[in-house]
This record gives C-alpha cells, sequence and structure tokens, in this order.
C-alpha cells in the first residue's frame, strides 16, 4: 500500500474556488484524487477545475453556499449524484472581518460564525452519512493559528476556529468506531485574499515574521504535505488532532 496514494477516492473541498482550499484541491488531486471543487463563484469553479482537469483528474465544479442548509444539501447531492461517493471532505469554506470587540457588528459576528462554524455542521452532517456506511472517511477542518491562541480584533474569527477545534474533538468521538477520522489543520499566515489588507500594511506583514519563530509567512505549497497525509492511509490511526502548519506560532 502506498500510505500517501489517494488513487480511486473522492475528494470535496469547500470554499476550494481560491486560496488554500484551492491549494487543497490541486494537493489532493496531485495524489489521485478525484475532486468535487465547491464554491460560490462560478467563473472560479469552471477555472479551477478546468485547470485540475489539465492535469490529468477527474474535476468538477459544484455551486455550494454553506450559509444555507438547503444550498448544503442541494451541493452534496449533486457531488454523490456525479461521483457516486466522497470519501474526504475538507470543511474549508471561511472568512473574517477584524475590529476590536468594543465595535464588533453583531451582522458580522452572525456571518463569521454562520460560515466558519456552523457551515462545517452543516457540510458535515450532509456528507459523512455516506462514509459511515462504507466504514471509511477522511474530515478535515481548516482551523487556524487561533483556534489555538488569541490576537487582538480577531473575536469571532477566533471564536469560531475555536469551535472547530471543539467541533473536530465531538466528530471525531463519535464517527471514530465507523472509520471516520476528523482531524483539523491550524494555518497561521498565508497569502490569500483573505489577508491581503494584512499583507499591504508594512507594519502588520512585519509584525507576523516577527512573531513567527521560523522568521516568515507560509507558502502556499507548504499546506499540501498536511492536506495530503491527513486525507491518506498515512493518517488512519490518527483523529481528533489539529496539526499546526505555523513555522512555530502557536509554540508559546
Ligand atoms: N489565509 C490564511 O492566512 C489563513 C490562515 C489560517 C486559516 N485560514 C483558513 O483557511 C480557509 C480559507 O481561507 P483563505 O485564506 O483561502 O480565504 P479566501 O482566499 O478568502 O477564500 C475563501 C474561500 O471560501 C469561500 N467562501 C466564503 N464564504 C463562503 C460561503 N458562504 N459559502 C461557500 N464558500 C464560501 C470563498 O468563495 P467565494 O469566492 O464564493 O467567496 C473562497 O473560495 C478559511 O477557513 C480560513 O479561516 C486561512
Amino acid at each position: 500500500m502506498n500510505l500517501f496514494d489517494l488513487t480511486g477516492k473522492v475528494a470535496m473541498i469547500t470554499g476550494s474556488t481560491r486560496g488554500l482550499g484551492e491549494t487543497a484541491a490541486r494537493a489532493l488531486a496531485k495524489a489521485g484524487a478525484d475532486i468535487a471543487v465547491c464554491g460560490r463563484n462560478l467563473d472560479d469553479l469552471e477555472r479551477v477545475s478546468t485547470e485540475i482537469q489539465a492535469t490529468g483528474r477527474n474535476a468538477t465544479g459544484f455551486e455550494l453556499d454553506v450559509l444555507s442548509k438547503q444550498k448544503v444539501l442541494r451541493g452534496a447531492d449533486r457531488v454523490l449524484s456525479h461521483f457516486g461517493r466522497i470519501d474526504i471532505l475538507v470543511n474549508n469554506a471561511g472568512t473574517n472581518y477584524r475590529v476590536p470587540v468594543l465595535e464588533y457588528p453583531e451582522d458580522k459576528w452572525d456571518l463569521i460564525i454562520n460560515t466558519n462554524l456552523k457551515g462545517y455542521f452543516l457540510v458535515a452532517q450532509a456528507v459523512v452519512p455516506q462514509m459511515i456506511e462504507r466504514g471509511y472517511g477522511k474530515v478535515i477542518n481548516m482551523s487556524s493559528i487561533f483556534g489555538k491562541v488569541g490576537l487582538a480584533t480577531q473575536l469571532a474569527y477566533a471564536c469560531s476556529k475555536g469551535g472547530v477545534e471543539q467541533m473536530t474533538k465531538v466528530m471525531a468521538l463519535e464517527w471514530a468506531k465507523q472509520g471516520v477520522r476528523v482531524n483539523a489543520i491550524g494555518p497561521t499566515y498565508f497569502e490569500t485574499d483573505m489577508v491581503k489588507q494584512i499583507r499591504n500594511d508594512p507594519k502588520r506583514f512585519n509584525f507576523i515574521n516577527e512573531r513567527t519563530p521560523m522568521g516568515r509567512w507560509g507558502y502556499l505549497p507548504e499546506l499540501e504535505g498536511t492536506v495530503i497525509f491527513l486525507s491518506a492511509p498515512a493518517s488512519d490511526f490518527i483523529t481528533g488532532q489539529t496539526i499546526y502548519v505555523d513555522g512555530g506560532w502557536t509554540i508559546w
């Protein structure tokens, strides 16, 4: 058995129209999986799936907004009708809004929590039953260093990611005997649209470099190995864990 081979597996990645989700989708395709690219932007769905197909893998785009249970169920059903199964689910769709606690608007709180936390639960509820039926599956929940440590202005985001890590443990416990492994990844800052403003602000950019033991932001390809590892047979006896891909940020 090749410990890192995903040939014949189907992976569904939410929010894979750009950023870390797109990186995860491309990584899983490289390891051999067929890919359900999920998101809201139809042009990006087409672009990412076409580019993955060009590497010789099956990839199809599916419209899926994690804020609506109905849309989640419809999207997951379409993926299942198309591929016949989902072996790997990467819960990744997320968003952020950064202001101090006393200024935090209620509607932004709702948006962040509903997207980053409730959205993961809704997608898992739609996808995991068929994994349980087959007795095997992998769920990866994209957390963040802010699932473990705090930072000013990250109120709803840090609460959502702390919740994701607890959700990961509860799901892992409930499905451990049914073959479904549930783990989380906690990345530090990687250059994506979500953190563009911070990347373009020299003061904040340098704060992150200085705060990180390895002295820099992550490069997108540095996420690939962990995504493949947690999706592959190599991690079959690991569940309920978070792996931080963070250049050491969460050591202290
Ligand atoms: N970048 C970082 O430094 C970093 C660090 C730690 C953790 N993360 C986590 O990694 C994940 C991806 O972040 P990113 O940096 O790649 O962000 P990004 O570049 O802004 O991409 C976010 C993705 O999520 C999708 N999305 C947002 N709201 C959605 C919704 N309601 N329904 C469906 N899809 C939705 C977006 O699709 P649309 O195009 O439709 O908006 C997009 O594909 C998030 O969970 C984030 O918290 C990121």
